[in-house]
């Protein structure tokens, strides 16, 4: 790392941010759980002179700097919450409670809008707005934004930014794109009606292991055939049941998995066809199928002008900004894009294993960047806006 990115934040704020991400780590929280979490930024920030902003939120936390002039509000946006696994990194500040991990590194995303909150805080001043500062619960199960957007803190926001870590950019790195980031995840279940019968005698019956097998069969043709090769998707059927004895021909056959897409419109078109080939396959095999969606989130997908924005703001603090490659993971920021223009940024963090590893970790050198950066972009979107 240069010096430039090691003095883009006070030694004394550097080493608050860092005991303070410690501390979150030792003491993860799930979804909707993060009450301890949602204490520890509260005094963090009373402390820190910053306004809590009045949201009722059950975990989870609405604070804002600036407005001390009429203007736009700009809002960033960091997650909270850890996930059920067991933590196997051995770091002398591991998680203290069992099956629980900090392994997505939201306690790095909440100590990054911590920072940048008190960078702010040091300009006020010179804010030409107000910065409003979400610290969403419930990222992992995909509710928290909707219970921010539910609590009115988007009112008034003219654009957002959300950060997340990424292992395999540098510290220093900034990943900024314009368009598609994240994927849509949607979930199926489908049931496909059988008759039963003696395995001896099918022509008695209505066999949906055979239904269900072209179904999946039929399926593959979707991607292949319904999706511009220019385009991607992803439909994976991921568990098939049906049976329960060797001479019996069952009443039902079930089949779950996942679609995955990053083009609101070919996701639409993919949904649309998938239907189709499930009712149309049941009824050529005589039967009928039943179709339950377990609607994810959309797929993230970021404002050109704020990209630019954005790109200019690292490279004025001496940061590298690099085209990320899209990840085809699902990420609840998108509930916030379908109301006001935002911008989801990687931040270079260094790290060995992947996200939801037992054994993930990020390179704490990456915290006083990520928070200058993120403070610099609000402080240029409020000034391009104003
Ligand atoms: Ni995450």
């Amino acid at each position: 790392m240069s010096t430039v990115e090691s003095q883009l934040v006070g030694a004394e704020l550097s080493e608050q941010l860092i005991a303070i991400r410690r501390d979150l780590h030792r003491h993860p929280e799930l979804s909707n759980e993060e009450f301890r979490t949602t204490e520890v930024i509260r005094s963090w920030l009373t402390e820190a002179g910053v306004r809590i902003a009045d949201y009722s939120l059950r975990t989870g936390l609405i604070a804002e700097v600036g407005g001390l002039r009429e203007g736009p509000i700009i809002a960033l946006r960091a997650d909270m919450d850890a996930l059920p696994i067991q933590e196997d990194t051995g770091l002398a500040y591991a998680s203290e409670v069992k099956g629980r991990m900090h392994a997505c590194g939201h306690d790095f995303h909440t100590t990054v809008l911590l920072g940048a909150a008190a960078l702010l805080k040091e300009r006020e001043s010179e804010l030409k707005g107000t910065v409003r500062l979400i610290f969403q619960p419930a990222e992992e199960k995909a509710t928290g934004a909707r219970q921010v957007v539910e609590s009115g803190a988007l009112a008034g926001v003219q654009a957002i930014v959300g950060i997340h870590n990424k292992p395999d950019l540098p510290v220093g790195t900034i990943g900024i794109k314009g368009g598609p980031i994240m994927a849509a995840a949607d979930g199926f279940v489908v049931e496909v009606d059988g008759l039963g019968s003696h395995a001896a005698v099918p022509e008695a019956g209505i066999d949906p292991i055979v239904t269900a097998s072209h179904i999946v069969t039929a399926l593959q043709a979707i991607v292949s055939r319904n999706v511009s090769a220019l385009k991607s998707a992803v439909i994976s059927v991921t568990k098939l049941h049906s049976g329960t004895a060797w001479n019996v021909i069952p009443e039902k056959a079930i089949l779950d998995g996942t679609i995955r897409s990053f083009d609101p419109e070919v996701r639409s078109h993919v949904l649309k066809r998938f239907e189709q080939v499930v009712q149309g396959v049941a009824a050529a095999y005589g039967t009928t199928a039943s179709l339950r969606w377990i609607e994810g989130p959309p797929p993230v997908v970021n404002d050109e002008r704020l990209a630019r924005e954005a790109e200019a703001a690292a490279s004025a603090l001496g940061l590298h900004a690099v085209t990320p490659v899209p990840s085809l993971a699902g990420e609840d920021f998108a509930i916030y894009q379908r109301h006001v223009p935002g911008l989801f940024v990687f931040l270079g963090t260094s790290g060995k294993q992947e996200w939801h590893h037992p054994a993930f970790d990020l390179d704490e050198r990456a915290i006083d960047p990520s928070a200058a950066f993120l403070a610099a972009i609000a402080q240029r979107l409020l000034a391009e806006r104003a």
